[in-house]
């Protein structure tokens, strides 16, 4: 059998073998699969490199190399069969390959070892290739249009947490999906036809309970949560006020009752938008545990069922940016000052920073470079004190603006202060109110709660040191 593998087929394709074309392939491919086998040791005992570029290189185009190689080795041998077929040059009998000859028969070998070889690197590879490709790094830092996503996700409480865990499903066929679609987000992207911003919210989410429930089993959602949030006025003195709620989260508690925010949406909510946002909901329905049902609707719908997406409420119909939390400018400021990184010691500098913040830039280098330089310029013509005695104060809350910008606002995205709206609570957005807004009613004459208390208990609202916070030792 051997024997006749050698006569039938492997002298004909070292004949046919010697041909510009398949000598590059055979070139192009031992050159790319020495390169990756080379790198995989270099990863293997040495540092993971995190450049995407670098991924893209080695896990998305030496292996596309070594795979064109591949092909270019039997297309070079036809061609020449073809080309000598048509001339009448094919040789009755091969060039003998004299089997007694040891540098043929280890040819052979060579060619049998590089067959196994080049298989196993093509599968490595093509194993690796899909691993990268699933890793936050290809998704979000790859492609410039994933910035915004992928800035905001870096600073969540997700940044451990694959972008593939909640974008796409497990099995096959959602990972078949999710390249469809990622292919024709490339076309999209090479041709420059993406949308700005990338709308939200996505309509193939993964369903959000199956999911977030991975991770957050709903048993444990049971109890309180202590909210304790800083804001600074505009004054000289950047006077700081906090507000100290405790929301009814709730849950499922031990009786198997569903209780408080978690609870209540979690039985059965359903609703009806009809905006794309899902912003504007107009119509909402509540199943009860006994399967009565009592939906409320916009007092100016008179009875009507408005027309638009109808969905059952789920985690993402609050937490519509757990990973992707754009902040208000307002918000990003109070918390960076309240964490330090911008010091509330430096005078003025709450409402200078909430102006600069604001300001129109095009880009995020203009940003940069703009909002450092305003700040100092500000305090050089109107406050040559304060940066005489505080250079250093400046230069950070300078680098602090920076980061809260380039973290929350992306110009070249269009994404900017707003853009996307976060569901949770009410103060920024209508959130909770889109629902709760005190015009959403029943036939029956009851209304969709606006109490206050009934989410939360006010402990403080903007007082400055409140009482309640050093009677819990917080202060
Ligand atoms: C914890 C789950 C989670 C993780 C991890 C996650 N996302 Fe998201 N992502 C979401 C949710 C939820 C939405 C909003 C869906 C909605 O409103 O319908 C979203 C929205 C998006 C959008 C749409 C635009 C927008 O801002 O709403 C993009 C793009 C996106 N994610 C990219 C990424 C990338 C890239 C990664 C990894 C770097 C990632 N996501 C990781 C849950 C996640
Ligand atoms: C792979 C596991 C995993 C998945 C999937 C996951 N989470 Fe999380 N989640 C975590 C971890 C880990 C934390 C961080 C806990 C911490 O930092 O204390 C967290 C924290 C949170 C928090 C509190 C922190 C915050 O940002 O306010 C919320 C809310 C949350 N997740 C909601 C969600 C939602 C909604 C989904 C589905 C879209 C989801 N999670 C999917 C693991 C996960
Ligand atoms: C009706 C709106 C709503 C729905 C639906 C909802 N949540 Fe929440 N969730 C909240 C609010 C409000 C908070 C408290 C917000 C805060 O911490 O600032 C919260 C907090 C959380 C936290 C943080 C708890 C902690 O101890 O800090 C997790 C985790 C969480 N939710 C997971 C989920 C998951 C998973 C789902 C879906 C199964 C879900 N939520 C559905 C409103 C909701
Ligand atoms: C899609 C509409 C919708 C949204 C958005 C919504 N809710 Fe509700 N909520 C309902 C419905 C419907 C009920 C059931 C009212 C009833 O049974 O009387 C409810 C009930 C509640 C209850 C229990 C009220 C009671 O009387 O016991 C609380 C608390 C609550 N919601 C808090 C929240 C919070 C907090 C948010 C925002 C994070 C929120 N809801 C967002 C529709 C919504
Ligand atoms: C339907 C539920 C609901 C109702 C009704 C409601 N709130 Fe809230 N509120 C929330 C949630 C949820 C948060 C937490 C938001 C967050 O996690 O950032 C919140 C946060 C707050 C905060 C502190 C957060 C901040 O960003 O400063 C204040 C103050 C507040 N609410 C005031 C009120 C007042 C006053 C009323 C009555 C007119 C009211 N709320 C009614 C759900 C509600």
């Amino acid at each position: 059998m051997l024997q006749h593998f050698r006569e039938h087929w492997v002298r004909p394709a070292l004949f046919f073998g010697n041909n510009p074309l398949s000598l590059a392939g055979g070139a192009i491919t031992s050159a790319a699969g020495v390169t990756m086998i080379g790198y995989w040791l270099v990863e293997l005992f040495g540092r993971p490199n995190d450049n995407p570029y670098l991924g893209i290189i080695f896990f998305l185009i030496l292996p596309a190399l070594f795979v064109l190689g591949l092909v270019l080795i039997p297309i070079g041998l036809f061609a020449r069969r073809k080309k000598l077929q048509l001339a009448g040059q094919i040789p009755a009998e091969f060039p003998k390959i004299d089997l007694n000859d040891r540098m043929f028969r280890h040819g052979i070998d060579i060619v049998l070892v590089a067959t196994i070889v080049n298989l196993l690197v093509v599968s490595m590879a093509s194993y690796r290739g899909a691993a990268y490709m699933d890793s936050p790094q290809f998704c979000g830092s790859s492609c410039h249009v994933m910035h915004p996503e992928y800035t905001a996700y870096k600073v969540s409480a997700h940044s451990h947490v694959a972008c593939v865990e909640c974008h796409i499903g497990a099995g096959a066929e959602s990972y078949f999906k999710a390249k469809v679609n990622g292919t024709k987000q490339l076309v999209e992207v090479a041709f420059n036809r993406y949308p700005k911003p990338i709308p939200s919210p996505v309509m193939n989410l993964r369903p959000a309970r199956e999911i977030c429930e991975g991770c957050h089993t709903p048993a444990k959602f049971v109890g309180e949560k202590l909210l304790v949030k800083s804001s600074f006025a505009d004054d000289e003195k950047n006077t700081e006020t906090q507000s100290v709620v405790v929301l009814h989260l709730g849950g499922i508690d031990s009786l198997s009752h569903l209780t408080g925010i978690h609870g209540v949406h979690l039985g059965h909510v359903e609703y009806i938008t009809t905006d794309p946002t899902r912003t504007t909901i107009p119509w909402a329905e509540r199943t009860y545990p006994d399967g009565s049902k009592t939906a409320f609707a916009s007092s100016n719908l008179k009875g009507a069922v408005p027309q638009g997406e109808r969905r059952v409420m789920d985690c993402i119909d609050c937490h519509n940016r757990a990973a992707h939390t754009m902040q208000t400018a307002e918000d990003a400021l109070n918390r960076a000052m309240a964490e330090g990184a911008i010091s509330p010691e430096l005078p003025w500098v709450h409402k200078k920073g909430l102006e600069l913040l604001k300001a129109n830039y095009a880009t995020e280098a203009e940003a940069r470079e703009k909002i450092p330089a305003g700040l100092t310029q500000f305090y050089r013509s109107e406050h040559p004190d304060v940066l005489a005695a505080h250079p250093d104060l400046v230069k950070t809350a300078g680098e602090g603006l920076v980061t809260v910008f380039t973290t929350n606002s992306f110009p070249e995205m269009k994404v900017t202060w707003g853009t996307h709206p976060n569901h949770i609570g009410h103060m920024n957005y209508p959130g909770c109110f889109r629902c709760h807004d005190g015009d959403h009613v029943a036939k029956e004459g009851k209304t969709l709660t606006q109490d206050c208390s009934v989410c939360h208990n006010l402990l403080a609202v903007d007082e400055a040191k409140p009482k309640v916070l050093s009677d819990l030792g917080i202060q």
